[in-house]
C-alpha cells in the first residue's frame, strides 16, 4: 500500500506501487487535470508537482511517491491559500497562475495548459520574478523535454507567466 497526500488530503493506494502515477490520479481520484498524452515523458501534459518539484506521472510509479506531496491542477488554489497561512481553506481563490492564465486567454483547445501550469507554479515557486529567458529555459530546456502545445500558445504562456509573477509580488 503506497501513502501519499494528493491536493492536501492524505491517500492510500492499494493499486500496484509500479503503477503510474497519473493513472492512480485519473483513475482512483478522479482527478482530470493532469492528461495523457504521450505517456512517454515527452510533452508534458500529464505535469504535477511531488513536493514542489515538476515530474511526468505518467513515467512516475506510484511507490515514487511514498510519503509525499502531490499536487495536481485541482490542488493549486488550495496551495496558494496554505502559502498565505490561510490553511484548510474551502472554496479557496483560484491561484495567481490560473487567474493569470485566464486573464491573458492563454488556452486554444486546453490540452496541454494543465501541465504548463504545473511547470509555472514550479517556476515561480524558485524564481518570483523570472526573465523572459528564464521563462523560456524552465519550459524548454528543465525537465525531460521540451514541453509541447500543439496549439503553439508559447507567447501568451511567456506573457501568463509575467501576469501571474505580478499578481503573487503583490500577495
Ligand atoms: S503524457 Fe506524460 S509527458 Fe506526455
Ligand atoms: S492549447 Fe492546445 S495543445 Fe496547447
Amino acid at each position: 500500500m503506497t501513502s501519499l497526500v494528493v491536493n492536501g488530503s492524505p491517500r492510500k493506494a492499494n493499486t500496484s506501487a509500479d503503477t503510474p502515477l497519473l493513472y492512480f490520479l485519473r483513475n482512483e481520484l478522479g482527478l482530470k487535470g493532469p492528461q495523457f498524452g504521450c505517456g512517454l515523458a515527452q510533452c508534458g501534459v500529464c505535469s504535477v508537482l511531488l513536493d514542489g518539484e515538476e515530474i511526468r506521472s505518467c513515467v512516475t510509479p506510484l511507490a515514487m511517491a511514498e510519503g509525499k506531496e502531490v499536487t495536481t491542477l485541482e490542488g493549486l488554489p488550495n496551495r496558494w491559500a496554505r502559502a498565505n497561512g490561510q490553511s484548510g481553506v474551502k472554496d479557496a481563490p483560484l491561484h495567481p497562475v490560473q487567474q493569470a492564465w485566464i486573464e491573458e486567454q492563454t488556452p486554444q483547445c486546453g490540452f496541454c495548459q494543465s501541465g504548463m501550469m504545473i511547470k509555472a507554479t514550479e517556476l515561480l515557486e524558485k524564481t518570483p520574478s523570472p526573465t523572459t529567458a528564464q521563462i523560456k529555459e524552465a519550459f524548454t530546456t528543465s525537465g525531460p523535454s521540451p514541453r509541447l502545445c500543439r496549439c503553439g500558445t508559447y507567447t501568451a504562456i511567456i506573457d501568463a507567466v509575467h501576469r501571474a509573477a505580478g499578481i503573487m509580488n503583490k500577495g
